[in-house]
């Protein structure tokens, strides 16, 4: 077995070393890769570095723009980090087409974010409603130094509320807190400020006299954020006479969109359904939320999350057909920030804000999810046309020639025969050999 004592200590060289040398057969071929992908000014690099820990290189993922996104009358190009082809092509087409049909708009509902102390008492609970109303206020002024700045840009602690979970488990309480953390995501602000109530929140009880005959000791089980944010929320739609739709894909506009209301429905009662659809929609939120250097790990689960409240998991889109018109929309909570984290380190985040005209978090949200209502709604239209497998293809042929090193006389010669011929990895092999005499994979590019 390979292990190692002390590896984050390790200089990054030496850690790459030890990685190449024990876990590759040709380890200064992997160090000279690993290397390549450097910044070659050093300071960049160091940033990079300092963002994680034991870091040996940079992982590259394409950075990408979908323009002409019309959104509450401005226009913006979208910055997108996705790995994925087709996704971006997918957004830009869909941005074009609703472009000259109003654009997108959007409104943000609500922006709470909610922490929660988790703790466990035993007692008479109305004894513990008592204390809580009793400490609230010192809770709040105890924790005024953490808050006094969020509080200065408009935000810090709406309310605490206390929980009563000892249906769930015996003596098991919650402290849940709602906050209002203005530009930021506000993660670090939560949890510190939580951590600061449970420490209020034991000592007081220690010297609460009206807990005489039960116990003083709150054993504090953990604090943390919760990322289900579900008032932390936007909702983003776009709307059209059914008429103006136009022909889609060939299909007459009264047909497409009744078409297409069948395939939302199906994504509101099929949870197999129902995943893939909302993966889509992720598809544009997820490049957005990474390319302005947010968690896109945190809007996930919390738009999972989200799409099964009603106890059913179901699709974030809805669309409705009414008086002849097409009104297709999504409702999607997203804790975002603009300030803080990695929105103030990455050089290529604050392109991205700048691209954007330095949006706030507000905005940010109209964005992320007008990308995620643009993926969607591209995925569907065409999957209810001409199939998915046209637009994915044909971004998956370039994928697949590059791994054959193609030329450029042979992709160009690729593209006008798959024009008409089904992409696979096979069919694109069997072109290349029929064009040029052997064709071997290009594994290590
Ligand atoms: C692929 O990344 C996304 C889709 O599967 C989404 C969908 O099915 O709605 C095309």
């Amino acid at each position: 077995m390979k292990s190692i004592e002390g590896f984050s200590k390790l200089s990054k060289q030496a850690k790459l070393e030890w990685i190449a040398n024990n876990f590759f057969e040709n380890p200064d071929e992997v160090v000279r890769e690993f290397q390549s992908y450097w910044q070659d000014d050093p300071k960049t690099q160091k940033l990079f570095d300092e963002f994680s820990e034991n870091t040996l290189t940079n992982f590259i993922i394409p950075y990408n723009v979908a323009p002409n996104f019309l959104l509450n009358g401005k226009m913006y190009a979208v910055p997108m980090v996705i790995e994925e082809s087709s996704v971006v092509a997918a957004a830009s087409q869909s941005a074009k087409f609703w472009k000259d049909r109003g654009g997108f708009h959007s409104e943000v509902i609500s922006t709470v974010k909610i922490g929660q102390v988790h703790f466990n008492w035993h007692g008479d609970f109305q004894k513990l409603k008592k204390f809580i109303k009793h400490i609230k206020p010192i809770m709040i002024r105890n924790a005024h130094p953490i808050t006094r700045n969020m509080e200065k840009r408009g935000g810090g602690i709406l309310d605490i509320e206390l929980v009563n979970m000892t249906a769930f488990d015996t003596d098991y309480y919650q402290l849940k807190a709602s906050f209002e953390t203005c530009e930021s995501m506000g993660a670090n602000f939560i949890n510190s400020v939580l951590e600061n109530f449970a420490a209020t929140l034991k000592g007081e009880a220690l010297g609460y006299e009206e807990f005489e005959g039960d116990e003083h000791d709150i054993n504090i089980i953990m604090c943390i954020l919760s990322n289900y944010t579900p008032d932390c929320l936007v909702r983003t739609w776009v709307e059209c006479d059914i008429n103006k739709l136009g022909t889609v894909e060939g299909m007459p506009a009264e047909e497409f969109a009744n078409k297409f209301a069948r395939a939302i429905k199906i994504s509101k009662v099929d949870v197999y359904r129902a995943t893939t659809h909302n993966k889509g929609i992720m598809n544009g939120i997820d490049s957005v939320i990474l390319a302005t250097g947010n968690d896109f790990r945190a809007t996930e689960a919390c738009g999972h999350v989200y799409a099964a409240r009603n106890g059913r998991y179901q699709s974030l889109s809805d669309v409705k057909l009414d008086n002849g018109k097409f009104h297709y929309s999504i409702e999607v909570p997203m804790a975002v920030g603009v300030v803080g984290g990695l929105t103030s380190l990455h050089p290529m985040v604050k392109r991205s804000f700048e691209m954007l005209g330095n949006p706030n978090s507000r905005e940010l949200m109209m964005i992320a999810s007008a990308a995620g209502l643009a993926n969607n709604f591209a995925a569907v239209k065409s999957m209810t046309t001409v199939g998915i497998q046209k637009g994915h293809m044909k971004m998956h042929l370039l994928n697949i020639l590059n791994q054959f090193n193609a030329s450029e006389t042979e992709t160009a010669q690729a593209k006008e025969y798959f024009k008409t011929n089904v992409v696979s990895y096979t069919a694109v092999r069997n072109f290349l050999i029929s064009i040029r005499p052997t064709v071997t994979e290009n594994k290590h590019k």
